[in-house]
C-alpha cells in the first residue's frame, strides 16, 4: 500500500472514493450536508455514512467517518478512521481512495497523521496465507491511499505519515509471526524469522542454539523446551552499539511458540490459541524492525527466550528443581507456568548490558485477562519513573497499561520450601506473583508488561485489528523510545 500526501481538497476530481473525517461539532460540510437528513450523521467515533454526491467532476462516493469531538481528538480516532476507510475501499473494490478532513488545519500534528497512516496500513491487513479459495473481496488489493492536507501542514503530515507507515509495518511483522501456526514456527524456525527480519531491516541478530544454551547454563529455557522436538533458541538482536554516555535499552520477550502446558496439560479450550504465546517475542522483533527503520539514536537490545512447551517422556516435571542462568533455583510446581521460567534466563542475561531500562513483554497469565480484560496491558515495575514513562507511552499510542503493585507480600507468596522460589503462587494475584517472580532476576529499572489479553483477539474490539494476532506492544515500545530518546 502506497500512502501519498497531497495539498488541497479531494472534492474537485472524479475519484472513486473520498473518505471525510467529520468532527461532531462540525456536522456534514457544505453541499454534502444537503444529501443528509439533518441529524442522521452526528460524527460520533466510528460512525459512517456513504454518500453518492453526483456532482459534475467530483467524487463518485464520499464516505463520512465520525471522529468524535474536535478538542478530544487523539491519534487513535484517526487510526480508527483510517482503518474504516481502507476496509470500505476493500469491500467496494476501489484500488485507490483519498482521505481528508473538511477542516484541513485540524490535521496539523505529526501524531495525528501518524495515527491515520497506521490505521490505513493496519486496517488493510488480513491473514490469508492458508486460504486456498479467496472471495473477490479477499483477492482485492487496495494499492494507494492519498491523504489531503493544507500547504501549511504538509511537512508535519508527511513526517507523521512516514513514521506511521514504518511503525505499522513493525506491527504487521509481529501479527504475522503470532498468526503463524505452532507447527510452522518451532523455536529454530522462529529464530530464523528474527534473522530474516534483521537482514531485511538492518539490525544484527545472534541466535544461541540448544547446544550453546546447555553449555552456558540456560537452565530455565532448556527445561521448558525439554519435551519438544523443536529445540530451544535464544535470540539476541541489537541496534546500534554500547557507547560511553549513551544509554542501552533492552526489550525482552517471551517466545513460547506453542504452550500446551506441558505435563500440567491445559484443557483443550485453553490450548486453542496457544500459538500466540510468543506474542511478547513477536512484539520485540517488530519493535526492533521499527527502531532500525527509523534509525533511532540509541543502543537497543532485543532478547527473546524461545521454547515449545510440550508433554513427553523427556519433559520437565512438577517437583523438578531447576538451576537457572543466574544460579538461582526454581521449584517447578506447574509446568504451565513456563513463561516466567524462560524469562528468568533472559532477564538475567540482560544484566550484562548494564541497561538504563528493561521492558519485558509476555503473554504471561490468564489472570491478567480476568483482572483487566482483553485490551489493557498489565504493568508491573521495580522503578516508578520508568513505569510512568511506559504508562504515558501507552496513553499516546492507545496501547494502554494499568499498573499493579509489586509489594513484598507478593514475593512472599512464591517462597519455596526447597528452592529459592517456586513457579506458582496460587490463584490470588496470579499476575502479580508472576511479575514478582520475574523481578527476582533483575538488577536494573524494570517494567513487566503482561500482554496475555492484548496480544490476540478472535473477535477484535478495535477496527484496526484483524482476527488473531494484534501486534500488541510494538506501538507502545516505539512510542516509549520516541518520547524519551529520539
Ligand atoms: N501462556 C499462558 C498464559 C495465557 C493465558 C496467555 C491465556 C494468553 C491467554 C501461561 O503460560 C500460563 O499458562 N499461565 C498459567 C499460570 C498458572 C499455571 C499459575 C495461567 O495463567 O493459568
Ligand atoms: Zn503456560
Ligand atoms: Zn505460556
Amino acid at each position: 500500500m502506497e500512502i501519498k500526501v497531497e495539498v488541497g481538497s479531494p472534492m474537485q476530481a472524479p475519484r472513486d472514493l473520498v473518505a471525510l473525517g467529520i468532527f461532531e461539532e462540525d456536522g456534514v460540510p457544505g453541499a454534502l450536508g444537503q444529501l443528509v437528513v439533518s441529524g442522521d450523521f452526528k460524527g460520533k467515533p466510528e460512525e459512517t455514512l456513504l454518500l453518492y454526491p453526483q456532482a459534475e467532476g467530483g467524487p463518485k462516493r464520499v464516505l463520512l467517518i465520525g471522529l468524535g469531538k474536535v478538542d478530544e481528538v487523539k491519534p487513535d480516532a484517526l487510526r480508527r478512521a483510517g482503518a474504516i476507510a481502507v476496509r470500505r475501499a476493500q469491500s467496494l473494490q476501489t484500488s485507490a481512495f483519498s482521505f481528508s478532513l473538511p477542516r484541513y488545519q485540524a490535521l496539523n500534528a505529526p501524531a495525528l497523521a501518524q495515527g491515520l497512516a497506521e490505521g490505513i496500513v493496519l486496517g488493510d491487513y488480513r491473514y490469508l496465507r492458508f486460504r486456498t479459495a479467496l472471495s473477490d473481496e479477499q483477492k482485492f488489493e487496495v494499492t494507494s491511499a492519498t491523504i489531503h492536507t493544507s500547504a501549511e501542514n504538509e511537512s508535519a503530515v508527511r513526517e507523521g505519515v512516514t513514521t506511521g507507515q514504518v511503525v505499522a509495518a513493525g506491527v504487521l511483522t509481529a501479527r504475522e509471526l503470532v498468526n503463524t501456526p505452532g507447527a510452522d514456527k518451532t523455536p529454530p524456525v522462529f529464530a530464523n524469522d528474527a534473522v530474516r527480519v534483521g537482514a531485511e531491516h538492518g539490525f544484527s541478530v545472534t541466535v544461541l542454539d540448544d547446544t550453546e544454551l546447555e553449555a552456558q547454563g540456560f537452565g530455565g529455557i532448556m527445561a521448558v523446551g525439554k519435551g519438544s522436538y523443536g529445540r530451544p533458541r535464544f535470540i539476541i538482536m541489537e541496534h546500534g552499539h554500547a557507547e560511553e554516555g549513551k544509554p542501552t535499552v533492552c526489550f525482552v520477550g517471551k517466545g513460547i511458540t506453542f504452550d500446551s502446558g506441558g505435563l500440567s496439560l491445559k484443557p483443550a479450550d485453553a490450548m486453542e490459541t496457544m500459538k500466540n504465546d510468543m506474542g511478547g517475542g513477536a512484539a520485540v522483533i517488530g519493535a526492533m524492525q521499527v527502531v532500525a527503520d527509523l534509525n533511532l539514536p540509541i543502543h537497543v537490545v532485543g532478547l527473546v527466550a524461545s521454547a515449545e512447551n510440550m508433554p513427553s517422556g523427556r519433559s520437565f516435571r512438577p517437583g523438578d528443581i531447576l538451576t537457572t542462568l543466574s544460579g538461582k533455583t526454581i521449584e517447578v510446581l506447574n509446568t504451565d507456568a513456563e513463561g516466567r521460567i524462560v524469562l528468568s534466563d533472559a532477564l538475567f542475561y540482560a544484566q550484562r548490558y548494564n541497561p538504563a531500562a528493561v521492558i519485558e513483554l509476555s503473554t504471561l497469565t490468564g489472570a491478567v485477562i480476568i483482572a483487566l480484560g482483553t485490551q489493557t496491558i498489565g504493568l508491573m515495575a521495580t522503578d516508578q519513573s520508568l513505569a510512568d514513562k511506559v504508562l504515558a507511552a501507552g496513553e499516546t499510542s492507545s496501547e494502554r497499561c494499568w499498573q499493579l503493585p509489586l509489594w513484598q507480600e507478593y514475593f512472599d507468596m512464591i517462597k519455596s520450601e526447597y528452592a529459592d522460589m517456586k513457579n506458582i503462587g496460587g490463584r490470588p494475584a496470579g499476575s502479580i506473583t508472576a511479575g514478582a517472580f520475574l523481578a527476582n532476576f533483575t538488577n536494573y529499572p524494570f517494567v513487566h508488561l503482561d500482554i496475555a489479553g492484548a496480544a490476540y483477539a478472535d473477535k477484535p474490539a478495535r477496527v484496526y485489528n484483524s482476527a488473531g494476532g494484534t501486534g500488541a506492544g510494538v506501538r507502545l515500545l516505539v512510542q516509549f523510545l520516541l518520547d524519551n530518546y529520539a
